[in-house]
């Protein structure tokens, strides 16, 4: 079968390749909650079986209403989709162009989306040496190029950066300036919610708002996300949606995991402490350098001796798996992305990890 995409999380395909089940694979490879869903999510799931009867409600009237509610935004700013991977390779649709700009290194879907949809795709580097910093005059001199789309990932994957509301807020100005539609995409912004700039985007009406549910509550196997952008905006994108795309078991999953507070304030905090701590474990092998991180992933970086996917491979044979970055543009074969997941599973990398590069 033809490989179509380039992802952590290959967890069943890695699995098939080593002759092993599934679970015997530790997944260090895809950024979700170590925590797994929020308990109320198994049994409300199981609870509307039933309703399978039907089509799904395609405005996914109570989870948008829920969302509107903790958004602080009327019901009509959203628009929610299959994953926010769907409403990414509804965007090319949504906007008139054909070129488009993306910060990176940084998601892969969005440029396979662009490029399905022949755009033509330029890329703004952020370098690791300036540990991804935003360089507001670099970016407005290379959107004055003129275009029409404009990605910004917020915490980035892979790097782990977390931008201020302020520097988003020039990213706007520059966007307002040149005419360019903002994507900005907080798939990760529920493990730091005050750092996000989604009233800014949404009030100013000059882009779209990417959230995902896949990660922060655990369950990727169902697909949900959601656009946040302002009302005409966000009709425009759910115009452009096929009908019934977010199925009833996760309109049910996602009610599921709003109602839950205590499971959202746990996790951050599960998340902040582990992620210190793996950090730091990580700081102090040889040969690693560890890059600051504001969601459940980290990136880090080999020194010498070792390449990420060599370290891949390494772990592997210890069935731990880890994403080598060297696919991402603006990356190298040096660098690798780990996600933070419990204290146990954490230490056994931290081990594993020490062991490989001492044989190296
Ligand atoms: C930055 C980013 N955005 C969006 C997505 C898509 O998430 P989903 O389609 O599961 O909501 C991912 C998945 O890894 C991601 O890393």
């Amino acid at each position: 079968m033809t490989k179509t995409f380039d992802h952590g999380g290959t967890v069943f395909a890695t699995a098939r390749s080593l002759g092993i089940d599934v679970g015997e694979l530790v997944d260090f490879s895809a950024s979700i909650n170590p925590l797994g869903p929020p308990p109320g999510v198994r049994e409300s799931v199981a609870a509307v079986f039933d309703r399978l009867v039907h089509y799904p409600d395609s405005d996914c009237t109570r989870l948008a209403g829920l969302l509107a509610e903790r958004h602080g935004v009327p019901t009509d700013c959203l628009c929610l989709g299959n994953g926010s991977t769907e409403l990414i390779y509804l965007i090319p649709r949504l906007a008139a162009g054909s070129r488009a700009l993306l910060i990176a290194p940084t998601f892969s879907e969005y440029g396979r989306a662009l490029h399905l949809a022949g755009w033509q795709c330029d890329r703004h580097f952020f370098s690791a040496s300036s540990r991804f910093a935003l360089d507001l005059d670099a970016l407005g001199t290379d959107l004055a190029r003129g275009y029409d789309l404009l990605f910004l990932c917020n915490p980035g994957n892979p790097t782990g950066r977390l931008y201020s509301r302020e520097e988003v807020a020039g990213v706007i100005d520059l966007c307002r300036e040149q005419g360019t539609l903002l994507v900005l995409d907080e798939a990760f912004m529920d493990f730091c919610e005050e750092a996000s700039a989604k009233d800014l985007v949404v009030d100013g009406g000059c882009g779209v708002v990417l959230r995902s549910m896949t990660k922060f509550y655990g369950f990727p196997g169902l697909r949900l996300g959601y656009a946040l952008a302002e009302p005409s905006l966000a009709a425009r994108l759910a115009a452009l949606r096929p009908p019934w795309s977010v199925n009833t078991l996760a309109q049910e999953a996602g009610l599921a995991a709003l109602a839950d507070p205590e499971y959202a304030k746990r996790t951050r905090a599960y998340v902040a402490r582990e992620r210190e701590r793996l950090a730091a474990g990580l700081a102090a092998l040889r040969g690693v350098e560890v890059y600051p991180g504001a969601a459940n992933y980290l990136l880090a970086e080999l020194t010498y001796c070792m390449t990420g996917a060599e370290l891949q491979r390494a772990l592997l044979s210890r069935r731990l798996l880890i994403r080598d970055c060297a696919g991402f543009a603006g990356l190298d074969g040096r660098f690798f992305r780990v996600a933070v997941r419990t204290r146990q599973e954490n230490e056994l990398l931290l081990a594993a990890l020490g062991e490989v590069l001492r044989e190296s």
